[in-house]
């Protein structure tokens, strides 16, 4: 049977950036902006995004429109020796993020619930942890859990055209309209002056003092909010049916991501600076308490509030949907499983790595750390390597493809491949790897102690 391709060039689009778009822009975001200092985090997170992230997404759909093959295959077809294995790689990395993933896109569903069936009225920040600890763990969130991973299965089962395309053609335009409505709704709120300085005003003295942390907080920060590192986007290009201009695809994707997470800033800070919140004390739960004790204080909070949590949980099943995407579309053009049942299946495995995290927040930490701060960043180094310094020539040759006048774009392109993205994503490693070992031998030891 022939592959399938995308019926249209913004299908291709909204399906990427409904990709990009995610809990990484809303959940994640502003409370790592938070805790870094704001507009310090915001600049440094810019400037990564457009030196480091555009071209990693190149490389992903150079990678993805030559072969037409799901990572695996398409490194395996590219690639000799122990080059011909990296997609591997991949496969674990999505299976692990989306199966916390999923979890979290949960915790938004039950929010949007209680907002529409109870409203949001703990307006005592304890009282509002109790209910995240509720909402985070238990039967119940096992339950949201598998509801949302059925979403997911059933959108990836209907296939490229009929089920990712036709579903980001809703999902992804109705993520931007809720976040403008809600932007324009912060505004005019007490605390909008006060937020926007915070978030706006550049603050070159935090970002000296504190750049060891800053700056891989800010390159992790891009790297999962636009989706590479996991052969997501090699995916989403390999079925690509013509040649397009493609720098100009990864412009306007990174561009809209960028967008929506700059946005995303202008709706949460107004909202917690006008109850009086300060943000920035991290964590993952910190957005939901916060969220939830401002709702319960400011007019219209419960709407707010539904429509705030309903957005983000659409966000979070237009990435989900192209983890999983990812990982089917190996079954099928490597093993010859047919759709259905390989959305089924591996649906149901990612499902099963998910329970834990229901159960304990530690394996949250344990599978956050390990695939965001080590295996994503590691994939990203590895497609780096492997395009700047093995197939240059090819891949310079697939970006020329359906671009009138390349001018200086891929000299400059490989060269940034080569050596600023390697440097920044080997530090990164470092300090991903540093954490971890921390973690597992601190927090994650005294927990397992405990049992
Ligand atoms: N980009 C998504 C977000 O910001 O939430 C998360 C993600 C999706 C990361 C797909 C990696 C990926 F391959």
């Amino acid at each position: 049977m022939a592959r399938e391709t995308w019926a249209t060039r913004t299908g291709f689009i909204l399906a990427a950036v409904g990709s990009a778009v995610g809990l990484g822009n809303i959940w994640r975001f502003p409370f790592i902006t938070g805790q870094y200092g704001g507009s310090s985090f915001l600049i440094t997170y810019l400037a990564f995004v457009a030196l480091i992230g555009f071209p990693a997404i190149l490389v992903e759909f150079v990678i993805g429109r030559r072969t037409d093959r799901n990572p695996v295959g398409a490194l395996r077809e590219l690639g000799s020796g122990a080059w011909s294995y990296a997609g591997w790689l991949f496969v674990v990395t999505g299976f692990i993020i989306l199966s916390y993933y999923s979890v979290v896109a949960g915790w938004f569903l039950r929010y949007t619930l209680i907002g529409i069936t109870e409203g949001f009225t703990l307006t005592d920040p304890a009282e509002a942890n109790a209910l995240f600890g509720t909402v985070s763990t238990g039967l119940d969130t096992l339950l949201f859990h598998a509801v949302f991973m059925l979403l997911v299965i059933g959108i990836i089962a209907a296939g490229v055209r009929r089920g990712i395309e036709l579903s980001v053609k809703v999902m992804v335009p109705v993520i931007v309209v809720l976040l403008l409505g809600l932007a324009a709704y912060g505004f005019t709120l007490d605390g909008a002056s006060a937020a926007y300085s915070y978030y706006l005003s550049p603050d070159f003295g935090t970002i000296a003092a504190n750049w060891t942390e800053i700056l891989p907080a800010a390159a992790g920060q891009a790297f999962f909010t636009l989706s590479v590192g996991m052969g997501v986007m090699i995916t989403y290009a390999s079925y690509l049916g013509e040649d397009r201009n493609l720098a100009a695809d990864a412009g306007i994707i990174a561009a809209l991501d960028t967008l929506v997470a700059v946005l995303v800033g202008f709706v949460v800070f107004p909202i917690l600076f006008s109850v009086g919140i300060e943000p920035g004390t991290g964590g993952p739960g910190a957005i939901f308490v916060s969220l939830t004790a401002a709702f319960a204080g400011i007019p219209g909070g419960r709407i707010l509030g539904v429509v705030f949590f309903g957005m983000v949980g659409i966000a979070a099943l237009s990435s989900a949907i192209s983890i999983l995407e990812m990982l089917v579309s190996y079954l099928i053009d490597e093993l010859g499983v047919s759709r259905v049942p390989a959305s089924v299946a591996l649906g149901t495995a990612v499902f099963l790595l998910g329970v834990p995290v229901t159960i304990d927040l530690m394996f949250l930490n344990l599978y956050d750390l390990l695939a965001d701060g080590i295996l994503l960043v590691l994939g990203s180094l590895l497609l780096a390597l492997f395009v700047g310094w093995v197939i240059p020539d090819v891949a310079r040759d697939e970006l020329r493809k359906g671009i009138a006048d390349i001018g200086g774009l891929d000299d400059a392109w490989i060269w940034a491949v080569r050596i600023p993205i390697v440097i920044v994503v080997l530090v990164s490693l470092y300090l991903g790897i540093v954490d971890y070992v921390d973690f597992l031998t601190g927090d994650f030891a005294d927990w397992l102690a405990a049992r």
